[in-house]
């Protein structure tokens, strides 16, 4: 009898973080262009992502050569287009560590999906008196459509404030939980201000009241490695074109239980098992919540996406966007009459500030005329504006493909509002 040396895992050194942005920023055919005749400096990040030539290409391979509709022909081309819409669902649930591709739903993006949770579960689940809870640094869309479930259903909206860095009050928070919460959905990164929000600390406290808890990572998952099972939470929602995938395209990820026993969002086909003028029956999930024919390229290359992004790997992107928010709040602390809004002690790479006696919309003006490009106004962020006591805010927010040299173009350029403003 012959035995083998099972071989030893290897032990080599790992390879120090070395990121190589002018070979990313090739990837990305965008950025190579002109913005009022100088390179752009693309530093809206947090409005939209963009897209590698891996994603364009997948889009284009779709339309050239497997464009059919999914789910309903016996012919080879539909058998192949479901196959790789179905292999994106797959893509998705590992990209954020979902137990099972059936819990991923794809939806235009995170405000649909949390449209989706407000009105089918809330439907079933928020009664007269019951309470919701969102946080003071919420988008729009995680406030309204929780809004409307209150309205619709007598419940009552009741909301984390946050303190002058923009962080979160988690005493207050834990003072307005009670039996009566039956929801509370929260940004893991707030959009407006860069803070990260502790979700695992707010979803352990959440549970521990009897509620459920929405995440809306439309800001974390192009920024950090996200396992949902890890997080605790019941629903999480993310929009792909943040996360360098198209526009139209997202993810809601619900454990399969709540998904299973939540009514239908919208009626149509794909998502019925039979139909009569009596009565419809409902297909399983996830097709019970994807009526009509849905953005089959848009999912595609959704998965072209997560691997770009999974082969640059999360440990490199964090480094560079840690790198680019340090050496940025630097410069910019130091052009006088700038201030910083939000200075969270756990922050993503985006800054929003404003500059004594210029309004945010000149500064963007001015910042565009250079080949800045920055997102100015309340960022769909009204409340966080009242809070901070101002009506808007310039915001530079920053991708792994954006480099020191975008942040010195910013700078530079505020010099010039400074000069045109006096
Ligand atoms: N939510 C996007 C932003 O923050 C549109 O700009």
């Amino acid at each position: 009898m012959t035995t083998t040396t099972p071989s030893r895992p290897s032990r080599q050194t790992p390879k120090p973080f070395r990121f190589d942005a002018a070979a990313i920023r090739r990837d990305f055919p965008l950025l190579q262009q002109q913005m009022r005749g100088k390179p752009l400096a693309y530093l809206d990040n947090a409005a939209t992502s963009q897209k590698p030539q891996a994603v364009i290409a997948a889009i284009a391979r779709y339309y050239n050569s497997l464009n059919a509709n999914i789910h309903r022909g016996v012919y080879e081309l539909s058998a192949d287009a479901t196959e790789a819409y179905e292999k994106a669902r797959s893509k998705a649930a590992q990209f954020i560590g979902a137990y099972d591709p059936r819990e991923i739903i794809f939806v235009r993006g995170a405000t649909e999906a949390i449209n989706l949770v407000a009105s089918s579960w809330g439907f079933i689940s928020i009664k007269p008196g019951d309470e919701i809870i969102v946080s003071a640094l919420e988008h729009h869309s995680n406030i309204v459509p929780w809004q409307m479930v209150c309205q619709r259903q007598g419940a009552v909206l009741k909301v984390i404030p946050m303190n002058d860095a923009g962080e979160l009050d988690l005493d207050a928070y834990a003072k307005l939980l009670n039996y009566r919460t039956r929801m509370v959905a929260v940004t893991h990164i707030s959009n407006a201000l860069g803070t990260i929000n502790d979700v695992e600390r707010i979803t352990t406290m959440a549970h521990d009241a009897g509620a459920k808890v929405l995440i809306d990572g439309a800001q974390s998952v192009p920024h950090l490695a996200v396992d949902v099972k890890a997080l605790g939470c019941d629903f999480f929602v993310f929009s792909g074109h943040k996360v360098f995938g198209p526009t139209g395209i997202g993810v809601l990820w619900a454990r399969a239980q709540l998904l299973e026993a939540m009514p239908p969002y919208q009626g149509g086909g794909d998502m019925i098992a039979s139909v009569t003028f009596e009565k419809t029956t409902y297909n399983v999930i996830p097709a019970k919540f994807e009526a009509g024919t849905p953005h089959i390229a848009g999912a595609i290359a959704l998965a072209s996406a997560f691997d770009y992004v999974n082969n640059i790997g999360f440990d490199a992107i964090a480094a560079q966007e840690r790198d680019l928010l340090d050496y940025a709040t630097q410069e910019l602390s130091r052009v006088s009459g700038l201030k910083i809004l939000g200075t969270a002690a756990h922050k993503a790479a985006v800054i929003s500030f404003n500059l004594d006696g210029v309004h945010p919309h000149d500064v963007g003006t001015i910042l565009d005329g250079e080949g800045v490009a920055v997102r100015t106004g309340h960022h769909c962020c009204q409340p966080v504006m009242d809070r901070l006591n101002v009506p808007a805010t310039v915001r530079a927010s920053f991708a792994f493909y954006n480099t020191r040299d975008d942040v010195d173009r910013l700078v530079a350029a505020l010099g010039r509002v400074k000069e045109v403003f006096g």
